[in-house]
């Protein structure tokens, strides 16, 4: 099989990795990749959002299969004009892709699916922001209705700053932002590959979005996943394709707009049972590092069976008996104004720690050959052990052999878990 993949961070480089693992991949294209994706397939210079581009680019190498990574190219439309085109696509369409693009459309689609989620307002003005501030109250929770890159919400007990934020949202061109209630309990993101029909869950998972340890600073894209959850309720996984995913899935197709692709539910478990915090339609980062990294069935058979409409046909997919963690190391900066440019050391002795891979996301090569930082999240050390705890003591033994100037990194992902 010839498979296209889009995108260039640590979350396509996981998907390479387990694609190119797999024997019925014959070749693999990532655009535009990166330094990390290089070593296990063949990176192609593309803008991934441009849909001319990237069907010139499947059509020249007559590709089998489509995977979209990031959001941004679904958004835009390029899974129709690829699917138009008669290629087999893993990404929802833009309509269904406004599940993530516009925090709006999905409140409205949860509540037609009768999904538990979060009341919510959503404010154009002002004045509606301040009378909804109010309303709900703090904790306040303030997100931007369109993309953001992870940097949309805020969740603070300041009135000022929540009032802050949702000024610049809504200073942007069509700007729009939504308040809610503020959620309690722990968050779990549940990864649901469907086809417009049928939904096969993975392994449920956790981030960690904040910068500092303990929860503290800015919202980040995140800085560190595990996966199992062993203190998850039992059913977890059940529950949530009842009474999320397929609702959710079933009211798309009865839209006339399915969803196929990834549906990634991110959720709190709160003291009055679960809800859905917010919707994304592709595969999350970080969590992907260390749900990929436990995959022991064929991941190009899951991700075609979506993309062709015959998900029921294929087994469910089957994890290792091992837990995964992975820590993203950032740079200076991040989630500000990133300093780029340092030159990283120590990868490969990352990779001798038993259990390690690391991961490439905001990294380039400099005149010089040498390996440098080109973006705010740089690299994602990934670990598998026996327990979360061992998975957890390998990944930080792999980051502390890598250097780079200045970076930054949680030191308490999976600690405790
Ligand atoms: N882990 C958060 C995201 O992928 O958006």
């Amino acid at each position: 099989m010839k498979i296209l993949l889009l995108g260039s961070g640590a979350r396509e480089h996981a998907l390479a990795r387990a694609l190119a693992a797999d024997p019925t991949t014959t070749e693999l294209v990532v655009a535009p990749g990166n330094p990390g994706t290089a070593t296990i397939a063949t990176n192609l210079k593309a803008d991934a959002s441009d849909p001319a581009e990237v069907l010139s680019l499947a059509t020249e190498m007559e590709a089998d299969l489509v995977v979209v990574g990031p959001e941004a190219p679904l958004v835009a439309g390029v899974a129709d004009s690829l699917r138009d085109a008669g290629f087999p696509v893993f990404g929802p369409g833009a309509e269904a892709a406004r599940l993530e693009g516009s925090k709006a459309f999905a409140k409205e689609v949860m509540e037609a699916a009768g999904v538990p989620t979060a009341a919510a307002a959503v404010c154009a003005t002002e004045d509606e922001l301040a009378s909804a501030l109010d309303r709900f109250g703090a904790p306040y929770v303030v997100k931007e209705d369109g993309l953001a890159a992870g940097k949309g919400v805020v969740v603070t007990s300041d009135r000022d700053a929540a009032l802050e934020h949702g000024r610049a949202c809504l200073a942007k061109e069509g700007g729009r932002v939504v308040i809610e209630d503020f959620l309690d309990g722990p968050e779990v993101s549940l990864f649901c590959v469907c086809d417009g029909a049928t939904v096969r869950p993975l392994a449920p998972a956790q981030d960690f979005k904040r910068l500092g340890d303990g929860d503290a600073g800015p919202n980040t894209g995140g800085m560190g996943a595990y996966t199992p959850l062993t203190w998850a309720p039992d059913g977890l996984t059940e529950e949530v394709v009842r009474d999320v995913a397929q609702p959710v899935v079933d009211e798309m197709a009865r839209r006339g707009t399915p969803f196929s692709g990834l549906l990634y539910c991110g959720l709190a478990l709160t003291s009055k049972g679960t809800r859905v915090v917010e919707f994304n339609v592709r595969f999350g980062d970080p969590e992907t590092q260390a749900v990929l990294a436990r995959l022991t069935s064929s991941l190009p058979e899951l991700l075609l069976a979506a993309a062709t409409g015959r998900l029921d046909e294929v087994p469910a997919p089957t994890w290792a008996d091992q837990a995964a963690v992975d820590v993203v190391l950032a740079a200076p900066g991040y989630p500000g104004t990133v300093t780029t440019g340092g030159v990283i050391t120590g990868v490969e002795e990352a990779e001798q720690v038993e259990g390690v891979h690391v991961l490439h996301a905001g990294t380039g090569l400099d005149d010089d050959g040498r390996l440098i930082a080109t973006g705010g999240r740089v690299l994602s050390v990934v670990a598998l052990g026996d327990s979360v705890r061992a998975a957890r003591e390998r990944a930080y033994e792999g980051l502390s052999r890598i250097h780079l100037e200045g970076s930054q990194h949680r030191t308490d992902i999976a600690l405790g878990r």
